[in-house]
């Protein structure tokens, strides 16, 4: 079976009603990235950041995988697929998709402050004095501004073995995720769906929303 890689943004959510960040209705339009996605503004302001995720996570709940999420799912059965996502979402986990590799990490769970632990959130709110057991602030176990990328190198090993890599609703501005690309060397195909694409050189590319490209895509791979 040969490997398809599928490389997700916020374009993807979109239209299951999920803000993008840098479009113009973005999120980074209305918050400032140092006020609420670093772990310095965590410990200067922890009730803001905490809301502003609580506010992510309560949204998440209300919405659902579109026709791009489930269609994505069809190539499992001739395929072996991997999603690689920046989305903090679980629309693709929810859609049916077996294999994802979150890099920005997941709203559904947080992390202790002392040991970096991994717990699910109960309740959908995480808030100033959730503890884990030995007495640690809990955050949301999202990637922040600065720091390290834990699933980048699992990442580039099954983005290096991809015969074929799809790029979906991504600015590819945020690094080291938007690296990926280079590590398709042995695709044969690197397509990228996008509303605004912002590269075009060596690669298939088309414009458009998501729901509207996916599934013939999908169609076409399959045929
Ligand atoms: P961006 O907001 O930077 O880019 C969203 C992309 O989706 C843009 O290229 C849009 O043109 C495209 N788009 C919008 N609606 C679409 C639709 N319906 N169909 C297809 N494409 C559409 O979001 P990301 O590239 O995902 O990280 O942002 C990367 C990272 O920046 C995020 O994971 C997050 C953010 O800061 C962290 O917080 C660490």
């Amino acid at each position: 079976m040969k490997n398809i890689v599928v490389f997700t943004g916020a374009g993807i959510s979109a239209e299951s009603g999920l803000s993008t960040f840098r479009d113009s209705n973005g999120l980074w339009k209305k918050y400032k990235i140092e006020d609420v996605a670093t772990f310095g503004a965590f410990i200067k302001n922890p009730r803001l950041v905490l809301n502003f995720y609580n506010l992510r996570r309560k949204q998440l709940l209300k919405v659902e995988p579109n026709i791009a999420h489930i269609s994505l799912n069809e190539l499992q059965y001739k395929f072996n697929l991997t999603i690689v996502t920046q989305n903090i979402d679980d629309l693709h986990e929810r859609s049916g998709t077996k294999n994802v590799i979150h890099l920005h990490g997941k709203l559904t769970e947080s992390k202790s402050i002392i040991d970096n632990k991994i717990y699910d959130i109960v309740g959908g709110e995480l808030n100033v004095g959730d503890y884990c057991k030995k007495g640690g602030q809990l955050r949301p176990n999202v990637v922040w501004f600065g720091e390290a990328v834990p699933n980048m190198d699992l990442a580039i090993e099954v983005v290096r073995k991809a015969s074929i890599l799809i790029i979906i609703g991504t600015s590819l501005q945020v690094y080291p995720a938007a690296t990926i690309i280079d590590y398709a060397i042995n695709a044969e195909r690197i397509i990228l769906v996008d509303t605004n694409p912002s590269i075009y050189k060596g690669i298939e590319v088309f414009k458009g929303k998501a729901t509207e490209i996916i599934p013939d895509l999908v169609r076409g791979l399959l045929s």
